[in-house]
């Protein structure tokens, strides 16, 4: 018989069991309350979107986009598919013919795909469709020269032509995407329920996974929780961002998450951003063979980015970097000034990080993450800011927002690391029941226990009683309660605690009350 195949959660994705379902569950359930205490409500928001609402306002050149996104085959990607699988099937012998055949499908299908809009009719498009046709010209010149083997100049030219194909990925308009983040989507709401115009700021918090293709490690996950809060409205008063912060670290202490830093920062508006970027590029270029290659692109794609590196050899010539501290705009800097006033008003400590600069685009002046003990590199637990304005970049009325994501993996993963053991509700009663005549008071009183709130186990079929009392010890009840046909006749229960073997005797209605009043601790 061949060996079955056996089958494992796909890679950078994992299950979360018992027990450690339960510390999510109270994690969970102590961040609605929080959260509620601050006027926040739960938005459920779909796990799927478009890709296009993403690279619009998280950025086109920031990792998130540029690789991480989970994105399904809209027209393009179809028409790519189709392309390979017809350069595939083509005759691979060493023929001339073969590369007029080869040209013919390409250049079909690439205007086919032109006129109908299926690819975008950018520069960059019609760049990479320039540069396919060259090859296949290049490789066809070559052959019919008789400079290659004919054999050789085929492989040559497929292998090329396909590895182009491969990463031509431009986001289209009909592309559908996992969610990488829930802000992008949380706009996307509020503008399609016409929510400016509801009283007041809208608060929202939003619990659920979100996708993005990154290198697993530990506390980097590609299918990953966060807890999310976010105001909308039309004030950007700096004690909303200060209630905020105030809220998640009321939260982080009800979950024992304290050894904690809060780092913020802010990075500036459209006034004065723009002039600290350019001021930032021009002195990027002048050391630009000292800095490692990721660097060296984000100089033209994306400068602030390179604040982010943590290349050691690049730390000496950051750190010599102009401070957009130094640059912010009279508003951001008194905007930032009453941040941190508020925040001391709070009793919140922080410190200043003017190189937390975040990757993900739609940022504005305040900038916060929190970093936990015990996690490594990926130590981040919580990140967020300011996103005025992007609201309306999606086609809404203007705007102001503030918002962080938790990163509920993390967190846990803090929590668990650190010395306080979480004593979580586990099983209360185990009920041992024995003969055919006590099961109907079995099931009976297993529902009013379970009514009044307690969690009750209850062997399906009768056992004998020592082994029934064995399993109510592996599984960890606090109680068993016996139930045999002494029991029933005397209209009594017998309550064994388990821990130090007491044992007593109650009517139905003491043992309600004794095991209520023990819940409520
Ligand atoms: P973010 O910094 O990309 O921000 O993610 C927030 C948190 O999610 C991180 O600090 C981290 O704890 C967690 N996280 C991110 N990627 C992973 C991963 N691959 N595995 C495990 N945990 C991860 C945002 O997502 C913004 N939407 C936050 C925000 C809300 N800004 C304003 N409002």
């Amino acid at each position: 018989m061949p060996e079955k195949k056996q089958f494992r959660a796909i890679k950078g994705t994992r299950d979360i069991l018992p027990p450690d379902s339960s510390l999510w569950n109270w994690f969970e359930q102590t961040a609605r309350e929080t959260f509620e205490s601050y006027n926040f409500r739960d938005i459920r928001l779909p796990i799927l979107e478009e890709a296009e609402l993403f690279a619009r306002s998280v950025g086109e050149d920031t990792d998130i986009i540029g690789k991480e996104m989970y994105r399904f085959a809209g027209k393009l990607e179809s028409l790519r598919r189709a392309i390979s699988e017809s350069i595939g099937r083509l005759d691979n012998s060493s023929r001339i013919y073969t590369f007029v055949q080869f040209l013919a499908v390409l250049k079909r299908n690439l205007n086919e795909a032109l006129n109908n809009d299926v690819i975008p009719k950018n520069m960059s498009n019609l760049h990479r469709i320039g540069q396919l046709e060259a090859r296949c010209r290049e490789g066809e010149t070559r052959l019919l020269n008789g400079d290659v083997e004919p054999s050789q100049a085929w492989t040559a030219l497929y292998e090329e032509t396909t590895s182009i194909l491969d990463d031509f990925r431009p986001i289209e308009k009909s592309d559908e995407t996992l969610r990488p983040e829930g802000t992008a989507p949380v706009c996307r709401a509020y503008i399609e329920h016409g929510m400016h115009t509801l009283p007041g700021n809208v608060k929202l918090y939003y619990i659920g996974p979100m996708f993005r293709r990154e290198r697993p490690q530990k506390g980097r996950y590609r299918q990953f929780y966060q807890i999310g809060a976010e105001v909308l409205g039309q004030s950007d008063a700096p004690a909303i961002d200060a209630e905020v912060l105030e809220m998640l670290l009321v939260f982080f202490h009800r979950v024992g998450l304290t050894r904690t830093t809060l780092y913020v920062n802010s990075i500036g508006d459209k006034e004065c951003r723009p002039k600290y970027v350019e001021l930032l590029r021009e002195e990027l270029r002048k050391v630009k063979d000292h800095l490692g290659a990721d660097s060296q692109r984000r100089i033209e794609t994306n400068p602030l980015r390179v604040l982010d590196s943590k290349l050691p050899q690049e730390q000496p010539i950051i750190e010599k970097l102009p401070r957009i501290s130094d640059h912010l705009c009279d508003a951001c800097r008194e905007h930032f000034a009453n941040l941190k006033n508020e925040l001391r008003l709070r009793n919140i400590n922080y410190e200043e990080n003017w190189r937390l600069v975040r990757g993900l685009d739609y940022y504005t002046r305040t900038t916060f993450e929190v970093t936990a003990e015990g996690l490594g590199s990926q130590n981040a637990v919580c990140g967020g800011g300011r996103y005025d304005g992007l609201v309306e970049l999606l086609g809404g009325p203007p705007t102001k927002g503030i918002g962080f994501a938790i990163g509920s993996d993390r967190a846990i993963l803090s929590i668990q690391e650190g010395a306080e053991a979480h004593a979580l509700p586990g099983l209360s009663v185990y009920i041992a029941w024995m003969g055919a005549a006590s099961y109907p008071a079995a099931v009976s009183i297993a529902r009013k226990l379970r009514e009044a709130g307690l969690s009750v186990e209850m062997p399906p079929e009768e056992m004998k009683f020592k082994k029934s009392l064995g399993l109510a010890d592996k599984l960890g009840a606090r109680y068993a309660l016996i139930l045999g046909e002494d029991e029933v006749a005397s209209n009594k229960f017998t309550l064994k605690r388990l821990a130090d073997a007491e044992q007593n005797k109650f009517s139905e209605y003491e043992l309600l009350e004794y095991l209520e009043s023990e819940r409520r601790g």
